[in-house]
């Protein structure tokens, strides 16, 4: 239990802290990593360069620290983070590390004005916080671990098929290497990998969302591949998967995670998908077409063009097998070739012309993409005014907020 004392110290000295947000953080994890080194296997590099996620872990600190007379309230987001540090495989044994390497960033961006009343009070109110993401984190563990088929930290897989989806993007079916079942998963959750190529120093783990309604010994995950540009190297691991493993190498995963799932509900259910970020949404329109014949389900798919455009059979096979689904697919340049394809960008008019009016009454909508793909389609649902309870999405990378 935190003083009187300690909590108005914390508390009074947030903006302080996050004034001087990004000097903090960048000294956090330049001592993070020259004195633990061994926890570049578990951070994303490229993330760390983004500097977005970088603030991510210290304004969540902050923003806990300002209510840490009622830390009740941010428990639905410390469930979210927990989803991805159960995945990545965070301890118990990490936190104090992240603490005590944060409190030397504070005094060392600080100076004088970090006075000894205001370390130790930070230290204790970290230490409370800390508490509630260890807890969270041990419920997730145990709930992975203990079900049929689940498993604790990570678990080798074989890719048993690899097949070319689009000219960007590839799936991988995974079974097992122990041959034991596997885990369910609710559709829209992920599934972490963790590999090590060739003449990398560190492991990466990436999170792939499992693109399949849950079958009882394969996983499926399809990944694009992040091809660089002039001035950026090519991605890590998508192109290492890509280019490297083949049928009958074996890569390892967490098990499945994730918050961004299928709703229990009856109302009808509009899915839209960006690019790749058809994946989760491709596993709920499985789930829904099998096993929901009652909700209307709009599957929309936005692709670059013709030879991005993954999945396309797959989800006409399923609308010409259950009435309930229907299919859309929209292409930013046209092709001669698609007359039923909408060509240019989704919008609140096209969606209104393939939708009727009354699905937006009480639909459920869920849509994943590009981010600038997630801020239009935000935009749009808002202008045909579906409820804020009502809307879903994920980032494929740290999440953030599609408010403008
Ligand atoms: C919940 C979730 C689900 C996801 N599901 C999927 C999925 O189903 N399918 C899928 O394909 N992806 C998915 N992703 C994204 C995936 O996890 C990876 O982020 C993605 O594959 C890129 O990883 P990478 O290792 O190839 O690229 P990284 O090496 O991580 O690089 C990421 C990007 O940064 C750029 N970059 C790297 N270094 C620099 C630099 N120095 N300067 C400028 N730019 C740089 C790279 O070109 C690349 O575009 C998901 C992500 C999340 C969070
Ligand atoms: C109370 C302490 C902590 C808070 C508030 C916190 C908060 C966060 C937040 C907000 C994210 C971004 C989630 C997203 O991607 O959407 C994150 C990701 C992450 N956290 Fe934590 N975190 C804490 C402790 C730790 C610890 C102890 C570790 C382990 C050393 C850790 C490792 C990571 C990693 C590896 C990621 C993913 C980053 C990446 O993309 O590379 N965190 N954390």
């Amino acid at each position: 239990m935190l003083q009187p004392r300690t909590i108005e110290i914390v508390k009074s000295t947030v903006p302080v802290l996050a004034e001087h947000g990004s000097q903090i953080t960048t000294r956090f994890y330049q001592l993070l990593f020259s004195n633990h080194p061994e926890l570049l296997n578990v951070f994303n590099h490229a993330n760390q360069r983004h500097g977005k996620q970088q603030m991510a872990l210290a304004n969540a600190v902050y923003a806990a620290a300002a209510n840490i007379d009622r830390l009740e309230t941010i428990l639905p987001v410390v469930r979210q983070i927990a989803q991805k540090h159960r995945a990545l495989n965070i301890k118990p044994e990490h936190y104090p590390i992240v603490g005590k390497h944060l409190l030397l960033a504070i005094k060392d961006v600080l100076g004088e004005a970090a006075t000894d009343d205001i370390i130790e009070a930070w230290a204790e109110a970290y230490g409370v916080i800390a508490d509630v993401f260890i807890q969270v984190e041990a419920e997730m563990y145990q709930e992975a671990e203990q079900q049929i088929g689940g498993w604790s930290d990570v678990r080798r897989f074989l890719v048993v098929r690899k097949v070319e989806e689009s000219d960007m993007i590839t799936s991988f079916y995974l079974k097992p290497e122990d041959g034991q079942p596997i885990s369910s998963f609710l559709p829209g959750q992920y599934l972490t990998v963790r590999v090590q190529p060739e003449g990398h120093e560190n492991t990466h783990y990436r999170h792939y969302s499992l693109s399949q309604a849950p079958q009882s010994d394969t996983y499926r995950i399809s990944v694009k591949r992040e091809s660089g540009g002039e001035h950026a190297p090519a991605g890590i691991v998508s192109t290492y998967l890509h280019d490297e493993v083949q049928v009958g190498d074996v890569i390892e995963a967490t098990a499945p995670a994730g918050d961004f799932t299928l709703k229990p509900d009856t109302a009808p259910v509009v899915l839209i998908g960006g690019g790749v970020g058809q994946t989760p949404l491709l596993s709920m329109l499985h789930t829904l077409a099998a096993a929901e014949p009652k909700r209307d389900v709009y599957s929309i798919h936005a692709s670059r063009n013709q030879a991005a455009h993954a999945f396309g059979q797959e989800m006409n096979d399923l609308a010409a097998q259950y009435s309930h689904i229907h299919t859309f697919f929209c292409y930013e340049k046209g092709s001669e070739a698609e007359a039923s394809v909408h060509t240019g960008f989704v919008d609140a008019q096209w969606l209104s012309s393939i939708v009727p009016a009354s699905v937006w009454e009480d639909a459920d909508i869920y849509f994943c993409g590009p981010e600038p793909f997630m801020k239009a389609i935000y935009r749009a649902v808002k202008q045909l005014g579906v409820s804020p309870e009502r809307i879903h999405y994920e980032y494929f990378g740290p999440a953030g907020s599609l408010e403008v």
